[in-house]
């Protein structure tokens, strides 16, 4: 079942075109990478699809319902997280305190009420829940602030789980990070998909993350899709092999 389909759509800063006809679709539960080198216009789908840029044409749907014109908030309410590139995490709060402040604004947005059981009780349980899943339950009482990057992004990704979103998008979520980090937060991406069988689309410059994780590959450039397929597809299409995979070292091209 297709949860999320882009339909020709376009948006231009000025004289550059940053989306340029772009239509995909992604399928319910699936794991989808978009590549592409700098500038190619992947931030920006990102923005589009979240309401925080409006396309010049073209449709966004979701579940069913055209998201074009409504603002970012009611797209998060119908269940579509993000990740943002700079961090919004709480820096004065613990990790523990992060993860709550997020559950409990969800919960009251989105009217939950339970009768008979202690509404904290349930609220804590499912703090807990993530807190287990992102890895971070033993430093729970470490402040936002003070986290290392990799645990940084691992808590971002806990505050979007909290909104329990049906399709959750990634900008870069291993950008500046060490091998290790980026290792263990690969393993975190495809673990949460797993996990929470959320649709997850993300953005990545390093083609081993991509090749080794995504189940479906977007390629843009210049703002246009070139190709979507499996990854064996994708490595196997000449024009994508033209564009960077023919390089000796596509990671250091794509890093730019
Ligand atoms: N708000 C904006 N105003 C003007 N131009 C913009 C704006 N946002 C993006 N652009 C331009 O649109 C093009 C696509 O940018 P975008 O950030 O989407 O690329 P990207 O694929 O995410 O690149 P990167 O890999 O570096 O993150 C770039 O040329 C960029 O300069
Ligand atoms: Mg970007």
């Amino acid at each position: 079942m297709t949860i999320l389909s882009i339909e020709h759509l376009n948006k231009a800063f000025g004289g550059l075109q940053a989306t340029n006809d772009v239509s995909l679709s992604l399928e319910q539960g699936e794991l989808s990478a978009i590549i592409g080198p700098n500038g190619a216009g992947k931030s920006t789908l990102f923005n589009l699809i979240t309401g925080y840029h409006r396309p010049d044409s073209g449709r966004v749907i979701f579940n069913g319902r055209d998201l074009i014109g409504l603002p970012p908030h009611e797209i998060v309410r119908l269940g579509i997280g993000r990740s943002f590139q700079r961090s919004n995490i709480f820096p004065r709060l613990t990790v523990f305190e992060n993860v709550q402040t997020a559950v409990l604004s969800h919960y009251q947005q989105s009217g939950h009420l339970w009768r008979g059981t202690s509404r904290f009780g349930k609220l804590n349980e499912q703090v807990e829940r993530i807190l287990h899943s992102i890895g971070l339950w033993d430093k729970r009482a470490r402040l936002g602030g003070k986290l290392a990057l990799g645990d940084q992004k691992r808590l971002e990704m806990g505050l979007a789980l909290a909104l329990e979103p049906k399709l959750l998008l990634l900008d870069e979520p291993t950008a500046g990070m060490s091998s290790e980090e980026t290792a263990s937060t690969v393993a975190l991406v495809k673990q949460i998909s797993d996990e929470f069988k959320v649709t997850l689309l993300f953005t990545e410059h390093d083609m081993a993350v991509v090749f080794g994780i995504a189940q479906t590959i977007h390629v843009l450039y210049y703002g246009g899709i070139v190709a979507s397929g499996k990854p064996q597809e994708i490595a196997d299409n000449p024009e994508v092999q033209k564009i960077y995979l023919g390089e000796k070292d596509a990671k250091s091209r794509f890093r730019g």
